[in-house]
């Protein structure tokens, strides 16, 4: 008889079938993430173990070996899914202006394109991407044959996928009208439902990454156009990265592209794919038909102060609403360093700070506002409940309220990286360019200080190394 473990408790490391467990698992998920995570794993098993009632890791061991709907039920608990609309906006913005025209060219006698997002979480990539190819092919839409597909590991984000419901966190890079023009309101107050000819525009499936290296995905997974693959590999080890991008070159038609994660482009994909140099980005391409368009210059530069701000600057007055956050993805070129850089997990939280995120991540946007407010007003010289209020303050489309909170946030604690970061967008976003500029160059100067994988206080998991990718392309030249 099994004898009851206390779940979730430390993990039972010393136990055979723990170990067994854990290299089945990530055997099969690739997810290597968890190779040194044992009590974070553990508290994830431990949730499925609750649930079917198995006491110890070799019955639970037993039971998936019996049965595929507890291995998508574990895959759907250990997966990490955090995306939104129009993630990483030099990539959105050479996927408007130089991917999909490209594509778009070359295909245009056939007239038909295939795109899979792969790892698509709850579909923000694939739909965003759909809002893309939408605008730029216009009346001209019906005319083409447009294979779309988001495929994920996890069935459970697919099924949000498919509905396109989303909470204002997942729409907090996009404005005001963007929101209206791409969405309506959504069946819960605070929700917002994708318009339908954006969302009929691609279809979700489920599929395991790895079965592309053992033989056993799909053939009809070929001949893409374009492969979204972005934030994904980072949890996998570097052999199956290497293997993944070479069985996802070996799916793209010639002249095809490759979208990866800022963390994840590596010198060695050179043996099967061309890096190509885009306006903040770096993108990988099968060598074949097509040529690059033509890139437009450099930006000018604006000087990059050697200080960080002071306290002086913390409540300066507030400038323009809304302009251009495609100023962004129009930044100079820079194509970053390659990186590799290990996961890493944001550390665990407590009090309302913990409540103000999770109402946040909920979608419940006012409810989290009114947490941090109240919060604030208990704790008003916390630097993270001021960011807090920065970042939902932006997600509100209150770019001032925003520039305000980071800003005070700053003058508590001036090595705060992810507040200089979000200032510096807040205020590009804002046409600021120059502010936001310096604001992104303390924050990239700040980030050089620390060890490339360190995960970032407040960061969600985005290590310095990240931060810095992401950010140098938006100071060109200046960065170097
Ligand atoms: C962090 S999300 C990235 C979502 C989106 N691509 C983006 O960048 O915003 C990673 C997604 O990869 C999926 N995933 C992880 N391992 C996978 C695998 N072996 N096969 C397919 N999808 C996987 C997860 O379920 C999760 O939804």
């Amino acid at each position: 008889m099994p004898t009851a473990r206390p779940i979730p408790g430390p993990a039972p490391t010393a136990d055979p079938a723990f170990a067994a467990l854990k290299s089945r698992l990530v055997a099969r998920t690739g997810h290597h993430y968890y190779a040194d995570k044992d009590d974070l794993l553990w508290e994830r098993v431990g949730r499925r173990m609750r649930v079917r009632g198995v006491p110890d890791p070799a019955g639970y061991l037993a039971l998936l070996e019996e049965s595929e709907a507890e291995w998508a039920a574990l895959e759907s608990e250990i997966t990490i899914g955090e995306t939104f609309f129009f993630r990483y906006a030099e990539q959105f913005a050479a996927l408007r202006g130089t991917i999909l025209p490209e594509r778009i060219a070359a295909r245009s006698n056939e007239r038909r394109l295939r795109i899979w997002s792969a790892g698509c979480s709850t579909g923000p990539e694939t739909h965003s991407v759909a809002i893309v190819l939408r605008e730029l092919l216009g009346e001209r839409l019906p005319d083409w044959r447009i294979g779309l597909t988001g495929t994920d590991i996890n069935r459970d984000v697919l099924a949000v996928a498919r509905r396109a419901v989303y909470g204002a966190w997942a729409l907090r890079t996009l404005g005001p009208e963007e929101r209206e023009r791409y969405f309506r309101p959504g069946p819960r107050e605070g929700t917002f439902a994708l318009r339908p000819e954006y969302r009929g525009l691609a279809r979700f499936e489920p599929q395991n990454l790895m079965s592309l290296l053992d033989g056993t995905a799909s053939l009809a997974l070929t001949d893409y156009d374009l492969i979204l693959c972005r934030n994904v590999l980072i949890y996998f080890h570097p052999d199956v990265v290497q293997a993944l991008v070479r069985a996802l070159a070996q799916r793209l038609r010639p002249g095809g592209w490759l979208l990866l994660g800022h963390a994840e482009p590596n010198p060695a994909f050179a043996e099967f794919l061309e890096a190509v140099a885009l306006p903040g980005t770096a993108a990988y391409r099968r060598p074949g038909e097509g040529a690059v368009p033509d890139l437009p210059p450099p930006a000018r530069l604006d000087p990059v102060p050697d200080t960080v701000p002071g306290p002086e600057a913390a409540w300066a007055p507030l400038l323009p609403p809304e302009s251009a956050a495609r100023e962004v993805g129009a930044a100079p070129i820079r194509l970053r360093a390659p990186l590799a850089v290990p996961p890493s997990v944001p550390p665990a939280e407590g009090g309302p700070l913990a409540v103000v995120r999770a109402l946040a991540d909920a979608g419940d946007l006012e409810a989290s506002w009114r947490a941090c407010r109240a919060a604030l007003a208990e704790a008003p010289t916390d630097p993270r409940l001021r960011y807090y209020e920065g970042l939902l303050a932006r997600a509100r489309a209150r770019p001032d309220e925003a520039e305000r909170a980071f800003r005070g946030a700053l003058y508590l604690d001036k090595g705060f990286v992810m507040a200089h970061y979000h200032l510096g967008l807040t205020l590009v976003a804002a046409g600021r360019a120059e502010a936001g500029r310096r604001a992104l160059a303390n924050a990239l100067r700040l980030a050089a200080t620390l060890p490339a994988d360190a995960a970032l206080p407040e960061g969600d998991g985005l290590t310095a190394a990240e931060l810095s990718g992401a950010a140098r392309p938006l100071l060109g030249d200046e960065a170097a």
